[in-house]
Parts: C-alpha cells; structure tokens; sequence
C-alpha cells in the first residue's frame, strides 16, 4: 500500500479525489466536520460510495468526523472544503502539531495567508482536479483536468522529493508556479462565475436556475464584462512580474482545449456547456468566488496601484444584490496578514522564482546584520 492520505471535505471534491487515491493504492481518510455530514451520511447511509461518469463502480471509504484520526492517519491533508470552510476546518487543525505534516489545499484561495498555525509545508492548488456532482451519496464523475496549478507558500528550499509525493496525489499534471499568488490569480472562476451570475441573476431567480449557465448565460455582452475583470487580473499578474495568462487560455490549459473566446468556450466546451444553472443566488459561484478571490484580487491591485474598477464592480453588485457586506468578510489585507506588506516586499515575496533566488544571493552577500534586518522584514 502506498503513502495514506488524509481527505478534509466530504464532498464531491474530496469524494471523487478519494475514490481515484483508493484505486492507486493509497489508503485514504476522508473527515467530514460534525455540522457538515449531508454527503458523507449519505454514503454511511448506503454502505458505500456509488461512482458513476468518468470513473464507474463502487468504493468502500472510511469517513471519520474525529480530526484527531485525521491527522495521526497520515502526515499528508487534502483540504477539499470551498474557501469560505477552510476557517471553520482550521479551528481543529490548530489543536494539533502539524510541524510533520504536508497540507494541499484544493483550491487554496490564499489558504496559507489565513492559516495561522505551523504547518510543515503547505500546497495549494487553484481548481478541483475533477468536475464532480454528489446526489444522495452517488458521485457523478463529469471530467478530469489535464492540469492543475500549484505553488507552495515556500518552496525556495523544498526537498525535490517532495514534488514527487504532491504530483503522486493528482490525476492530473502539475503546473508548478511561481507563488501561491500566482496559483490564486489562476484561480478563473474569479473572473466566470460572479460575473455570470449577476448578469444572468433576473432568470436564475424567474426559473430557479432552468437553464445552461454557460452555454445560455454567457453571451457577448457577459463575456465583455469577463474581460474586463480579466484584464485587471493580468494586470496584478504584470505588476507582480507574473506572466499571466487570459481566463480562456488557463481554462483551455487547465482542460486541455483550444478555445478562442469565452464565448466559444460557453458554447463548445463539454465540461462547461451542459452545466445547469444555480437555483438561486445563493451559491458558491458568489459566496465563494467573491469574498475568496476577488475581495483578494482587489486588495491585491490596490496595494500595486492598479485600478480595479471592474472587480470593484462586480464585489459591489454582489453586496447590494446579496446584502453581504463581502470587502469586510472577504479574504482582504487584513484577512490575509499583508496590511502592513509593502508594494516591493509583496513582489519580492511572490514574484517569479528567479528573482527571490537572485534576491537571496543578494542576501548572502550583505553583512551579517543587514542580513538579520531583512530577514526579520520578512513575513
Ligand atoms: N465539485 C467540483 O466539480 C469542483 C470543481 C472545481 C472546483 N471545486 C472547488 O472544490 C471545493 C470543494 O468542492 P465540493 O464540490 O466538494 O464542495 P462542497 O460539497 O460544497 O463542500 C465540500 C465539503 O465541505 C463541507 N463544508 C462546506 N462548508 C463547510 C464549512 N464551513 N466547514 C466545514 N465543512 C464545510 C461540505 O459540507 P456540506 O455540504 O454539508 O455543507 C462538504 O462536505 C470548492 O472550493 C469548489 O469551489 C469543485
């Protein structure tokens, strides 16, 4: 049997993720939070998880609402939950030592700003490797990405077998970058979810959701407004020396598609073309990619001199359509420990690689107490 793993988040996620760790032979855990068991009681309920889709069958998994079995079973922690859990989930982590541990947060949304705690090292990811659905305790599995973005809060001094264990975990390929800024800004559901459920918010409401959000709710006229929130996240991208690419062009690299447009994407690609419409505003797609990503995302432009007025935009909507205040209970610099980080310390901290290396070696060149005056600037 290889490495077990530890899954927090019994959901779609979490569940497709396990189900594919077990048929690779690794033994999996997965926790479900005491006040969040609607999936995992349904599959106790049935005696096993029914998988059908992309993977077919059945699988025999052990859920656990005991974090302490969690964390003695493995020193490697999936965290699967959206964002908007990963606090209430660190309110248990942080009554054990992880020092030993390894935490992959699927997606990160800045996790390991937030975190808190000593981990050994922490991983996060920007999308789920799977597109998964959960119904009464039967997964459907409706694809898998080719690639997934990943960087590590540090990863200057990683041990090159630890890349090895981390890609072992997906099902995907690894796309390793610069910072976990970098992985968060590739985060695109920031720039396609919000935006579409806004602007589609009259029919989501008028039909409870009976249409194909991408394929009927992104026209021309949304996708206008996606590019321009797009260009503001470029924009970050470029200030902090980060290449980024368009939302098309990560989702066609994260899908492995080769769409021109959003629009065409909307239309033509089949992991997003078939998926239905929330019934009400009430979803992740705002309660989690708003206050998670773009509260952060505007933040970010902020603290780098760009105008963000079209994230600006879309947060405000958000407010006055949902009456969540989301800049106060979003992921903002307060929230993610960066109030008091200056522009040139948040490009040096998460820009490329080859300048923080460059900028060490600079460090070693300095005089020993210069050496201690940066270091302890440092976050
Ligand atoms: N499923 C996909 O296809 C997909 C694709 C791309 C990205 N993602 C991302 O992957 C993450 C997980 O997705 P998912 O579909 O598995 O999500 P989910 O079903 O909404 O949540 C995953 C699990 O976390 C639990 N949870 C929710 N809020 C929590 C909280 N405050 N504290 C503790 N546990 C909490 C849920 O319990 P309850 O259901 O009982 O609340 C569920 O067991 C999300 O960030 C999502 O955006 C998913």
């Amino acid at each position: 049997m290889q490495p077990a793993v530890s899954i927090i988040g019994a959901g779609p996620a979490g569940f497709a993720l396990a189900a594919g760790l077990q048929r690779h032979g690794k033994s999996v855990l997965l926790y479900s939070h005491p006040t969040h068991l609607r999936h995992a009681n349904h599959v106790k309920h049935n005696g096993h998880l029914r998988v059908s889709g992309l993977m077919q069958g059945s699988a025999n998994l052990h859920v656990t609402s005991d974090m302490a079995e969690a964390v003695a079973s493995s020193q490697i922690i999936i965290l699967t939950v959206p964002s908007t859990g990963q606090e209430t989930v660190l309110q248990e982590l942080r009554k054990f030592s992880l020092r030993q541990h390894v935490i992959v947060a699927i997606p990160g949304n800045l996790f390991s700003l937030i975190a808190d705690m000593e981990v050994g090292c922490v991983f996060e990811t920007n999308l789920s490797p799977y597109s998964c659905r959960m119904d009464e305790g039967g997964l459907m599995v409706m694809g898998k990405k080719e690639l997934v973005f990943i960087a590590a809060l540090q990863q200057q001094n990683l041990n090159p077998a630890v890349y090895d264990t981390i890609g072992s975990l997906f099902p995907t390929g690894l796309k390793w970058c610069s910072s976990i800024l970098e992985v968060c800004l590739s985060n695109v559901n920031g720039v396609f979810h919000p935006m579409m459920m806004l602007m589609n918010a009259g029919r989501i409401e008028n039909t409870s959701g009976d249409f194909l959000l991408y394929r009927d709710g992104l026209t021309p006229a949304v996708a206008n407004a996606m590019l321009a929130v797009d260009r503001v996240r470029i924009q970050i991208g470029d200030a902090l020396g980060l290449r980024l690419k368009s939302a098309v062009d990560i989702s066609n690299e994260c899908y492995g598609q080769g769409f021109t447009s959003l629009v065409e994407l909307a239309q033509s690609s089949p992991p997003h073309n078939k998926l239905r419409a929330p019934s009400s505003l009430e979803n992740r797609n705002i309660s989690e990619d708003v206050p998670d990503l773009l509260v952060a995302w505007h933040c970010l432009a902020e603290k780098l001199g760009i105008d963000a007025a079209p994230i600006k935009a879309v947060i405000v909507l958000a407010e006055m359509a949902t009456g969540v205040d989301y800049f106060e209970t979003g992921r903002n610099l307060r929230r993610l420990h960066l109030e008091h980080v200056s522009r040139a310390e948040l490009i040096q901290r998460f820009g490329p690689v080859q300048e923080k290396v460059a900028q060490e070696k600079l460090v070693q060149e300095k005089p020993i107490q210069e050496k201690m005056a940066i270091s302890s600037s440092r976050l």
